[in-house]
């Protein structure tokens, strides 16, 4: 099975962007993780990133024919999108959404997601290993 692990904004500078809050591993260490941890639970992982709402928009669409789950970390975007909250509405399968830091102890515009809406799950304040519990808590879902 395909999973899709999807980041947004600003997380392609992981390891440069605020290290004191998001820690110093890289999307690079994240996504090669995630691929390994896939090929333990034997589902193959599909790594994207985009800085651009429409583009993740876009990809949760195709996600429909291709993945059978999401994890997301949609980035500031939680905050604001409701265009990536509809789409993914439209997925049929399991969705987890990931946040590196804990956006409740943060400023109050982070505090609310819309993403948090439509995931099964959230996943909040674990650091970067938060993407590796997300995926087990997917694949228990398929
Ligand atoms: C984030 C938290 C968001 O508030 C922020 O805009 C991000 C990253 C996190 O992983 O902690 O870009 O989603």
């Amino acid at each position: 099975k395909q999973i899709l692990l999807l980041n947004g904004p600003n997380l392609n500078l992981l390891g440069q962007r605020q290290p004191e809050i998001y820690g110093h591993a890289t999307l690079a260490d994240v996504e090669r993780d995630a691929v390994a941890l896939g090929n333990e639970l034997g589902v193959a992982v599909t790594c994207k990133q985009s800085n651009h709402e429409g583009v993740l928009v876009d990809w949760i669409q195709e996600a429909r024919s291709t993945a059978a789950g999401i994890v997301i970390n949609p980035a500031a975007y939680s905050h604001t999108s409701v265009a990536i909250l509809d789409a993914l509405n439209m997925f049929d399968g399991p969705v987890i959404e990931v946040h590196i830091s804990d956006i409740h102890q943060r400023e109050a515009f982070r505090h609310h997601s819309f993403v948090t809406h439509r995931a099964d799950e959230t996943i909040i304040g674990e650091g970067v290993a938060g993407y590796a519990r997300a995926l087990r808590l997917l694949v228990a879902r398929l």
